[in-house]
Order: structure tokens, then sequence, then C-alpha cells
């Protein structure tokens, strides 16, 4: 039997199908190009001008997301028939609403998007409901129940904002001596001036993953199915991700706990789309870290080595459409620095970083460039994966980054 099936109609006309994507950087530019060519009209909103989403859809808004009136007047001029959250900082609250009154749908679900903005709800679920190994943690939110929870944990450990991401207001710390200090530094970057941090014991991994996880219909039946992509290998430097690679070797123990685990927490999660489960691994035991209801940064390197990258595959499932999440190639990823702070930044050596012919380059269009900003992103694929990884990241070094 054939179930309700999505129905695409014409961009700009009366029959459009409309996806509002709230959050609008280099991976949702993709997750827009690979909507544009299924023939969905796009709405790119951010906070600044020109984000790079913007630069790809039919319509693009500026606006604080994080201001549920702003978001909500938003919504009610575009009319979306799916809401594609693509950071966390916005009023997730507002998503929880939207859903309800059925006029929208929020992807994955509201409660992913509400659960996963805040690291004290997504470890709850992962951990206390769910029972999925984690690091041993404490939440405290102020100095003093903070060193009681620092002490509790042992040293060393890693201390977060509960609201924050890409290594912001994150720390490592070693003793007690650093303790206060920790303390400033959460308090400074975190996403809201809300206090409240995650104390976590470290976890001494062989190697860490994401596990692109998708929830997606069966073409015949409409059920939601999950399917996973081959596990992928990165590096992180300060709490952002500097190279990935696809796949990442592992024992069929420890493969099949990761599937476990992401099964579990993004069943609970709901909905439809591509999540990126982070997980760590030693030898055949692995442990939760964390979840992103969206494409995940280090999936970038599946632009090189499957038939459906990451984005793709989101696309297509946000829109009730069938999957196929096979790797063609080992590849990996290495990322472009900015490397200084400004704009109007221009990009040479790109002949010489696509000289080899199984290399390719992303670069995100970013108005305004930072030392630390990503501005672009070099693939390779090769036979093995740490040719793939040496080749990937002779390319990302090929790109100078120019002062105009
Ligand atoms: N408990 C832990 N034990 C060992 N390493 C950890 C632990 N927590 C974090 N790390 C290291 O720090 C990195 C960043 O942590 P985490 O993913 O929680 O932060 P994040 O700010 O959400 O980063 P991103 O947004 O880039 O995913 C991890 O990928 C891992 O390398
Ligand atoms: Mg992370």
């Amino acid at each position: 039997m054939n179930h309700m099936s999505v129905t695409i109609g014409t961009p700009l006309q009366s029959s459009a199908f409309k996806v509002l994507l709230l959050g609008s950087g280099e991976l949702g530019k993709e997750v827009v190009i690979s909507l544009q060519r299924l023939g969905v009209e796009v709405h790119a909103a951010d906070r600044y001008d020109h984000a790079p989403a913007m630069q790809v859809a039919h319509y693009q808004h500026t606006l604080n997301m994080a201001d549920p009136e702003e978001l909500k007047q938003l919504i009610a001029k575009v009319q979306p028939h799916l809401i594609v959250p693509e950071i966390e900082a916005i009023a997730t609250e507002l998503l929880v609403e939207i859903e309800a009154s059925q006029t929208t749908t929020i992807i994955p679900s509201a409660k992913a998007v509400n659960l996963t903005m805040n690291r004290e709800g997504i470890r709850r679920l992962a951990a206390e409901e769910l029972g999925l190994p984690t690091s041993a943690y404490r939440f405290a939110n102020t100095l003093e129940s903070f060193r009681a929870a620092c002490d509790d944990i042992g040293y060393p450990n890693f201390v977060k904002p509960v609201m924050s991401s890409s290594g912001k207001g994150q720390s490592r710390v070693k003793s007690f001596a650093e303790v206060d200090a920790a303390w400033e530094y959460a308090q400074t970057g975190g996403r809201v001036n809300q206090g409240t941090v995650i104390v976590e014991s470290q976890i001494d991994f062989d190697f860490e993953i994401t596990l692109l996880t998708v929830r997606a219909k069966n073409a015949e039946t409409g059920e939601i199915e999950t399917q996973y992509c081959d596990p992928i290998g990165h590096r992180q430097d300060s709490g952002d991700y500097v190279e990935s690679w696809q796949p990442q070797a592992m024992t069929a123990v420890a493969l099949e706990e990761a599937k476990r685990i992401s099964h579990k927490v993004t069943t609970a999660l709901g909905g439809c789309g591509i999540f990126g489960v982070e997980l760590f691994v030693k030898g055949d035991k692995v442990w939760f870290s964390e979840v992103s209801p969206r494409p995940h940064d280090t999936g970038l390197v599946t632009l090189a080595s499957q038939y459906q990258s990451e984005f793709e595959l989101h696309a297509r499932a946000i829109l009730g459409l069938p999957v196929n999440t096979t790797r063609h190639s080992v590849a990996a990823s290495a990322v472009i620095y900015a490397g200084v702070d400004d704009t109007n930044l221009s990009f040479s050596g790109l002949n010489l970083a696509l000289a080899n012919p199984n290399t390719d380059l992303r670069l995100f269009g970013k108005p305004e460039g930072f030392k630390r900003r990503r501005m672009g992103v070099a693939t390779a694929r090769a036979e093995t994966t740490d040719q793939a990884r040496e080749l990937a990241q002779h390319a990302a070094d090929q790109v100078i980054v120019n002062q105009n």
C-alpha cells in the first residue's frame, strides 16, 4: 500500500513547498543546496546578513532567532511547511508551541531541538531515562556547588556551560587549583548568561566518532526506519573539529554498541532527519557524549565518501523520502581557518589545493573571518584513511587567505 507522501510544488508560486532554515551556516548551506535540487522553496534565517546558507536560498531573513516574538513574526510571515533548526541558540520553547498547533513540522521534533539545546536535558535523557553509558557528571550553578562537584567527580575533568557549543567556555580542569578559573571562564563563554555548568569525568578513550544516524520513512510502508553511515573518526582541537575521516576502524562489538546507543537516543528524540551521535570508544566499550539533531560538522567528509552526503540524507529524510547511507570511498576532511580577524577576505592557492584529482574544496563565503573561524574545508579520497587525511590536510594547507 502506498502511504501519504510529500508533494513538492513550484518555488515562488502558491504551490511551493516551503522550508524555513533557522541558522544559515556552512552546514545549512549544503542542506539548502540539496533542498533546491528537489525543487523546495527555501527561506534562510540568521542573525547577520549574507550568511552562507542565505546566499543559496530563495529568501533571506535577518533577525534575532533567540527572541520568541521576532521568530513568531517570521514564521507567521513565511508559513513554512517545515522548520529546520541549524543552530541551538533559538527560542526553542516557541517551537514546542508551534509543533503543538500542528501547522508546521519542526525538524526533527520540538522535543529533540529543545532537549539538545541544553546539555542538561540531553544528558539526563541519555543517562537517567535511557540508561546509556556516559561519563560521570554533576551540574552546578554557584561557585560553591561547582567546587564541590569538581571534587566529587575528581581530576582531570571537563567543565562546560550547559548552553554552549564549539568549545566555548569549556575547560579541562587538572586540579583543584584550576577550579575557580574554570568557573569564571564558563560564566563568560556560555550562550545565555544562565550560569549552569556540567562537570564531566574524563573518559580515557582510544578514539572518538560521530555515528551519523538517519531516521527516514520507508518508501513503501511510510514507517520510520533507522539507518547508519559508517563511523566517522575525528580530531578535536580546543573543542572544535579540525579533521575527520570515514570509515573509522573499530571492533564489531563496539560498532554494534555504537548503533544500539544511537538507536536508543534518536528514537527517544523522534521525528525524521539526520543526527550526529558523538561517542567515545575504548576497545569494545562505547560511551555516549552528545548528539546534534541535524548534520554534524565532522560529517562534511561525507561530501566525498558517500553517494548521498549527510546533507542530502537530511534533505530527503525531512521530506519523508527514502535514503541511501552507502559509502563509496575512503575519505577525509580538513578545516580551513581564516587565521585573521577581517572582512572581505580572498582565497588563493586553489589550483594547488585541487591539483590532485581526488581532492575537493568548499569555501563557505562567510562575510567576516576570525582567527579560528572555519571558512572552508578540503576533502580527499584515497586508498586508506591515513592517506586521505594526509591529502586533505595538504589540500587545506595550500589555501592562502588574503586580506584586501
Ligand atoms: N568527558 C570527556 N572525556 C574526554 N574528552 C572529552 C569529554 N568531554 C569532552 N571531551 C573532548 O572535548 C570535545 C568537545 O566536547 P563536546 O562535544 O562536549 O563540546 P561541544 O562544545 O559540544 O563541541 P562541538 O560543538 O564541537 O561538538 C570532545 O569531542 C572530546 O574530544
Ligand atoms: Mg561535540
